[in-house]
């Protein structure tokens, strides 16, 4: 046989070795009896992705399918069995009681290579539970309270970008990129001690970047697709996600920051002195302490999750509520008849506590993120085999990824009629009381939950507060009704929604 003959041949094998492989794992829910789709050979479940389908659509069709056929069902994140619960005594379990089985999230980070990545939502193991242990305190109501007056000078500034428009008659305008600029302004002071004037300027420093950090990748779909399908063997390859710029502009950003802080002794109480504070070790309790002093890549990264986590997420939901408030407008009054009596009863004072006075904002901004859960789904994974309670079929085998899918709960029929219905009734304080906790997940549960969502509702409450007080909101012939979403990852509504101002 000749040498080529041979290659031929050993190419051959390895190739059938290779395909067989792939075989036996797009068949691991078959031969293990649970109730699955029958999955593309490359795209697994996920066909389509991002092309012809957003994730939130893919989540939601496989719940829907299979609600009920037991405690979850079988699906691949393209070429890796995953699990996709489909009951509450499981998500409770995963996501509360049995927490420490599922406390990693499993997705790529790379520390050393890519700095931005070593923050909160990626960390897994000990590098979360510590960095969760120091960054809590962040986050209390006292905490909050001092930010406060920060988000009511920024929310100043958004009456005066809004009126400007107005005086020049201008009246329909997309409210998601003016949100965008809202929350960008409060993050930026709040997380990065700057002035970022997006409101004055769309165009301006910070607001391009969060642009560019929702909008760019560092690599094409495929070798994406090999770093999500392959976070660990990605990070020992050096992998990295984030674009170059992104990550020096932060840098920069944070160095200039901490210097100008140091060189003029500036302490105010926002996030960066929060995270100056545990650069300097002023967290520990003596030497010997455990935890140790976070470095200035530790809290760039921590301040950049602030950023990206707190502006897009708050920012489309007060946009997706202002839609919702301008299709049905006896609802926008009654929220504006509260904010006033409320002002009113606080002695004509928009404090904290007043704020934590509105029931009807509150149920408002519920069912707005019951309808578009900006995140459609948590993701866990789990640190060891797991055998569901009462299903011994039923098993969760060790590093494999679990979705929650928020989506299919938030529009499953049976918790909340009439899905599609906009109806803040829902989470009246008696609509509550019968539904159960993890009926309603935008910000997640457990001890991993979204560490800033005390931070969101402020910053939506606020805008929400001055925005209705001052203008009225309809729709226009320009509002996509009903929304198109984008296929992206989050909840996005595809070419903005634009709405209708007038003053009052
Ligand atoms: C409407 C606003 C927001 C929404 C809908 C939202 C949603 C979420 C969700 C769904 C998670 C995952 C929770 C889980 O897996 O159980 C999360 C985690 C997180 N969020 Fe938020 N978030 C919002 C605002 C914020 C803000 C303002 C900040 C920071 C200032 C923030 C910082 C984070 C961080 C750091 C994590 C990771 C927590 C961890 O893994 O320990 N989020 N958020």
């Amino acid at each position: 046989m000749s040498v080529l003959a041979i290659l031929i041949a050993a190419l051959g094998a390895l190739l059938s070795f290779i395909y067989y492989l792939l075989q036996r794992r797009m068949n691991y829910w078959r031969h293990r009896g649970i109730p699955h789709d029958p999955p593309h050979f490359f795209a697994g479940n996920l066909k389509g992705l991002m092309k012809t389908r957003s994730f939130a659509e893919i989540l939601r069709e496989i719940y829907d399918h299979h609600r009920g056929s037991g405690p979850f069902c079988g699906y691949y994140l393209f070429q890796r069995p995953a699990v996709l619960v489909l009951d509450r005594a499981l998500i409770k379990s995963i996501l509360i009681k049995d927490f420490n089985n599922f406390a990693d999230r499993g997705i790529f980070h790379n520390e050393k290579d890519d700095p931005l990545t070593g923050h909160l939502f990626r960390l897994d193991g000990q590098q979360w539970r510590g960095l969760r242990n120091k960054l809590t305190p962040t986050f209390t109501t006292g905490k909050m309270k001092f930010m406060f007056p920060t988000i009511l000078k920024v929310a100043d500034q958004l009456m005066i970008a809004v009126s400007k428009r107005l005086v020049a008659d201008e009246h329909v305008w997309d409210w998601k990129e003016m949100m965008a600029c809202f929350t960008t302004d409060v993050i930026g002071n709040c997380a990065f001690g700057i002035e970022c004037n997006s409101l004055q300027d769309p165009n301006a420093e910070f607001r391009v970047m969060g642009r560019r950090i929702i909008g760019s990748r560092r690599h094409g779909p495929l070798i994406n697709a090999f770093i999500n399908s392959f976070p660990k063997l990605a990070r020992r390859l050096r992998m990295a996600i984030m674009p170059q710029e992104i990550t020096d502009f932060f840098l920069r950003i944070v160095r200039e920051n901490v210097a100008y802080r140091e060189r003029n002794a500036v302490h105010t109480n926002d996030f960066m002195s929060i995270l100056m504070d545990l650069n300097k070790g002023k967290h520990l309790k003596s030497e010997n302490d455990q935890m140790r002093a976070l470095s200035v890549s530790e809290m760039t990264a921590q301040a950049f999750v602030f950023f990206v986590a707190g502006f897009e997420t708050s920012s489309t939901t007060l946009a997706f509520a202002l839609y919702e408030l301008a299709l049905q407008t006896k609802l926008q009054e009654r929220l504006r008849q509260e904010i006033e009596a409320t002002i009113k009863k606080h002695n004509n004072e928009f404090t904290y506590e007043c704020m934590e006075d509105m029931h009807y904002m509150k149920q408002v901004l519920a069912e707005t993120q019951r309808k578009y859960p900006i995140a459609p789904n948590l993701m866990r994974q789990a640190a060891a085999d797991y055998v569901v309670p009462g299903h011994s079929n039923y098993v969760i085998k060790k590093g494999m990824m679990v979705t929650i899918p928020t989506i299919g709960i938030h529009y499953d029929p049976a918790i909340y009629p009439e899905p599609d219905k906009f109806d803040p009734e829902r989470f009246s304080a008696d609509a509550l009381r019968l539904r159960d906790s993890v009926d309603w997940l935008p910000f997640g549960d457990g001890p991993r939950n979204c560490i800033g969502m005390r931070f969101g509702q402020m910053q939506m409450r606020v805008g929400l507060t001055y925005l209705l007080r001052r203008f009225k909101f309809t729709t226009s012939e320009q509002t996509q009704i009903p929304i198109v979403f984008q296929k992206t990852f989050p909840l996005f509504p595809e070419g903005g929604i634009h709405l209708r101002v007038d003053g009052i």
